[in-house]
């Protein structure tokens, strides 16, 4: 919301409107175009009056979640200069993939878009330097978004936004009033005004644990989840649907369409041992497996590879 909120101040400026003080009336359409969109682009979208439909679905590159880069430029080009958003996955929700951002930076900058990261589960692959050159480009672009709740370990809700805009950023989300204020506290930079010290549990797990516990963690969780893949890849029963790249494990039932692979996910979770959730990949129902805690071990994926395995097996043929 705030990525996307501050991107809009920034195309109601370029055509001579302040969006903050005078709304987005008879402004042109603000263009959004990703590959992969988290469900959250489009809550935010919908919040903001911008419309989940504005949403230009991109062609992503064959068999993966990372964006065409060739497609996304056609459509920059097809908006012949409009402002548009460009909303980049840093860590697709469903395989993990990253967009190249360094190419998305490129044409942004050609064709005068804003560049939004959403690097919830992926910004913090930047620990990790066999990882960390998927995030080449992060740096130019306008508003990164990440998630302290996942890989920090931190309770939810801990979102985190950064941005090279403050000054648009603050014009939105202002909140005027004399008992309030002008300096730089966080009410004028976020939707909330009463605000809770969510900040404190995310800077002492930094100063806690630092680079290198950050780093463990992250190379922790992508080898377990690079493990429970290998094993995937093996099954009898069960698919890889994509290349374990970062901490996630994207799998389906060789045979069997949702009702089956709900029934699966049902009697997992009645087995007390795991829970997976469901997904779609490629129009295909298929499970995911996310790992992100810190006391998740090798013998965690264990037990989860015996009860998955053993589930899948059991299903009447
Ligand atoms: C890729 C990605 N983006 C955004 C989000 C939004 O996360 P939250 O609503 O927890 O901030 C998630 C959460 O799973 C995610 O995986």
């Amino acid at each position: 919301v705030v990525g996307l909120a501050t991107a809009r101040q920034w195309a109601g400026e370029r055509q001579g409107v302040d969006v903050a003080e005078r709304g987005s009336y008879g402004l042109r359409p603000l263009a959004v175009l990703a590959g992969s969109a988290h469900a959250s682009v489009l809550k935010a979208m919908s919040i903001l009056g911008m419309g989940r439909q504005v949403l230009t679905p991109v062609a992503t590159l064959p068999g993966r979640q990372a964006v065409d880069a060739h497609a996304m430029g056609s459509a920059l080009r097809a908006l012949g200069g409009a402002p548009a958003i460009v909303v980049a996955s840093a860590g697709d929700v469903n395989t993990g993939d990253f967009d190249d951002l360094a190419a998305l930076a490129d044409l942004c900058e050609a064709h005068g878009a804003w560049l939004h990261v959403d690097g919830a589960f992926g910004l913090f692959a930047a620990c990790d330097p066999a990882r960390a050159g998927w995030l080449a480009g992060l740096d130019r672009a306008d508003s990164v978004a990440t998630d302290a709740h996942k890989w920090l370990n931190v309770p939810y809700d801990a979102g985190v936004v950064f941005t090279r805009h403050l000054a648009l950023q603050e014009k939105v989300f202002r909140a005027v009033a004399a008992y309030l204020g002008a300096g730089p506290d966080l009410l004028h930079r976020t939707p909330e005004n009463s605000r809770r010290f969510r900040a404190l549990p995310s800077w002492m797990t930094l100063m806690a644990y630092g680079r290198d516990g950050c780093t463990a963690v992250v190379q922790q969780c992508c080898a377990l989840a690079s493990d429970l893949g290998d094993r995937i890849q093996r099954s009898a029963h069960l698919e890889l649907l994509a290349p374990v790249r970062l901490n996630i494990v994207c799998f389906a039932l060789r045979r069997g369409g949702s009702a089956e692979r709900d029934r699966l996910l049902a009697t997992l979770l009645d087995g007390g041992v795991v829970r997976l959730t469901p997904t779609v990949l490629h129009g295909r129902p298929a499970l995911r497996a996310a790992f992100s805690n810190w006391r998740t071990t090798p013998a965690d994926v264990d037990r989860i590879w015996a009860a998955l395995e053993r589930t899948a097996a059991e299903r009447p043929s």
